[in-house]
């Protein structure tokens, strides 16, 4: 093949194509990127959050140990109105234990230090001495505190333990008299969490996301943002402020969401990457039945009142408020100031909707919220929805709307099969141009059925991604989903990086985005690629993309060989200017059954060189100017 560059038909493209949509899916947030080790640690887990199965409630993951004690919930006087149920432990006689089973059981790394809280009470005034341990399944002590309760009222209690070993292990609280005992919020944190963040992430999943480079984060889904009914709207004031008054909340994917990763946390994270913060937040209704993947329970049609839009549209103008507003002299920015960030977020990008039906019910509701945020933010830009794309009429007619109102961006979901990316690396070559409002591919994969993701797979989102960079000045930002899952507890497949409690599994589609995020550019260099077979199917299985990136002056060559064969590659960059000799070279290859890694040379380049790209590859050439 020869991939010969016309640098005099470069054209600027996104600088934000590249980032990542977080959706509390698979376990993705409590016990995943969250890094709060205490299942349940509010009691507020309840029956309703998981249909069907009898020990999902208040005491989920709690248990008590040994005899001559009682462990119950109780509700009156709790430490908040959003927070009511609590644990109550009455002891007879000292010796047995409350024992919390962690998320999979709690993972210690020796020395590593730990960060125990918890708020307590001793209503008839009568101090408690407890042991906090961290036993393993031998029944081990691998790490230990205690402290003393002799508060009648609701006070934090804390402490530090240090593990004495690396261990899988489960919390135990052990009073050391008799009496009655509340506790809620109890929760144990890694000190070494990303960023050393109190209430922070788990470091190693949340660099494994920095890693992808990441120029924004969408959040907080998905089918999430929307709920599948109204009282499952996600309302993000319901996750600011202090963890105790957060109001938790049934995910729609099957379980509860204490909400400790909220709005906040989510902004302070693309603030920590350098990501813009892209919130989705309903367009005033819920996901309605078959948009939701129809077996979700709790599908109902319709959409907020209208007499109570106008106060669901001042929450997402608060929301506004909150993420830019003067810590001093507005409502919303000195709840930010007080929560520990006077500065602005800086928030440019607001989604409105997610993959809706677009009904009337929709476009009444989108259009009013849509009106309301330019009136009085005209500097934001709003993410409309254009629902799935199924050459369906919500599709149409979710592009009408746009159209009609000049939304300036829409999000364009779709998970297709290899052949369908293959078949359709023109989707947006296609584009029409005269058109204002840009395009977000907010959620896409290459799906084989009943197959996992693989080489294939990856190879062919590197394809399509090619064909993004090429239109580039169109679509606006992607990102793949979902991103996160844990194992055992996945309810999507295929996700970008599965992880355990402490392995992170990136797959191989994983390293494709960051080859892409770590690679990518402001300018798009046009190239003519001219392969020895001429059928079109060969064609559709080789792609190249060459941009380069205006703060450092590289240009980016990548190259795609989804074909079962080697192919010798001369690759003409005569126009581009003076470069370095010596470039890095990045192969991702492997057979489908492989789960590779990229390998990492340098290679002698010149106005003209040769690339053999063997059989199923993605090769990046990243070269400095001279
Ligand atoms: O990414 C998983 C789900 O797919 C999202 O929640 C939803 O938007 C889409 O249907």
């Amino acid at each position: 093949a020869t991939v010969t560059v016309q640098p005099e038909r470069a054209k600027e493209i996104s600088e934000l194509l590249l980032g990542a949509f977080f959706e509390d899916i698979n376990y993705s947030a409590d016990g995943g990127l969250y890094a709060e080790l205490i299942q349940n640690r509010d009691f507020e887990y309840d029956p309703s959050d998981r249909e069907g199965d009898k020990n999902w409630n208040s005491t989920h993951s709690w248990a008590l140990k040994g005899e001559k004690a009682g462990f119950t919930i109780d509700t009156a006087d709790p430490i908040h109105p959003n927070n009511p149920h609590y644990a109550v432990l009455n002891v007879e006689q000292p010796g047995a234990a409350l024992v919390n089973a962690g998320f999979d059981g709690i993972a210690l790394n020796i020395g590593e230090k730990y960060d125990f809280s918890m708020f307590a009470r001793v209503p008839q005034g009568k101090s408690n001495k407890l042991k906090i341990r961290l036993v393993d399944g031998e029944g081990k002590v691998c790490g230990e505190t205690s402290l003393s309760v002799s508060s009648r009222q609701w006070k934090t209690y804390k402490a530090v333990i240090t593990a004495k070993v690396t261990a899988d292990t489960h919390l135990e609280i052990i009073p050391q008299s008799a009496g009655e005992l509340n506790l809620d919020m109890v929760s144990l944190f890694p000190q070494d969490t990303f960023k050393g963040r109190k209430n922070g992430l788990r470091k190693d999943l949340a660099q494994t996301i920095a890693d992808i480079h990441p120029r924004f984060i969408r959040f907080p889904g998905g089918c999430v943002a929307h709920g599948d009914g109204l009282k499952n709207i996600y309302q993000w004031k319901n996750t600011v402020g202090p963890l105790e008054a957060r109001k938790a909340q049934r995910n729609l994917w099957g379980y509860h969401q204490s909400m400790g990763l909220g709005y906040f946390e989510y902004f302070q994270f693309c603030e920590d990457i350098g990501a813009e913060p892209l919130p989705v937040l309903a367009a005033g209704v819920p996901c309605q039945n078959s948009a939701c993947h129809g077996n979700l329970g709790g599908g109902q049609q319709g959409g907020i009142p209208m007499s109570e839009m106008g106060a669901y549209i001042q929450d997402i103008l608060d929301l506004i408020e909150w993420a830019n507003g003067d810590a001093k002299k507005t409502k919303w920015g000195k709840v930010r100031a007080e929560a520990g960030h006077p500065k602005p977020f800086n928030l440019k990008y607001i989604g409105i909707g997610n993959e809706d039906l677009i009904t009337d019910i929709f476009k009444e509701r989108f259009t009013m919220i849509f009106n309301a945020i330019k009136e009085k933010y005209p500097e934001m830009i709003v993410v409309g929805t254009v629902g799935p794309f199924n050459e369906g009429t919500d599709y149409v007619e979710g592009w009408k709307l746009a159209d009609k109102l000049g939304v300036p961006m829409v999000d364009e979901h779709y998970y297709q099969s290899p052949g369908w990316f293959l078949h359709n690396q023109d989707f947006y070559d296609k584009y029409d141009r005269s058109k204002k409002t840009k395009v977000y591919l907010g959620e896409y994969a290459t799906h084989i059925p009943g197959r996992k993701a693989n080489i294939e797979t990856a190879l062919t989102e590197a394809l399509y991604l090619a064909s993004l960079e090429r239109n580039g000045d169109v679509v606006h930002m992607t990102s793949y989903a979902p991103l996160l899952a844990k194992e055992r507890h996945t309810q999507w497949n295929p996700d970008l990086i599965y992880f355990n409690n402490r392995e992170v599994k990136p797959t191989t589609g994983y390293y494709v985005q960051k080859l892409y995020g770590q690679n990518a550019g402001s300018e798009y260099l046009p190239s003519k690629i001219v392969l020895d077979n001429k059928d079109d199917k060969v064609r559709k299985r080789f792609a190249s993309s060459i941009v380069r990136d205006s703060a450092s002056g590289d240009v980016i060559v990548k190259l795609v060989n989804l074909l079962p064969v080697e192919v010798n590659t001369n690759v003409d960059l005569s126009g581009i200017g003076a470069v370095q000799p010596s470039a890095k070279r990045t192969v991702l290859t492997g057979k489908p059954t492989d789960t590779p890694l990229p390998v990492e040379d340098r290679i002698q380049i010149a106005e003209k060189f040769d690339c053999n790209l063997p059989a199923y590859s993605f090769t990046v050439i990243r070269i400095q100017k001279a």
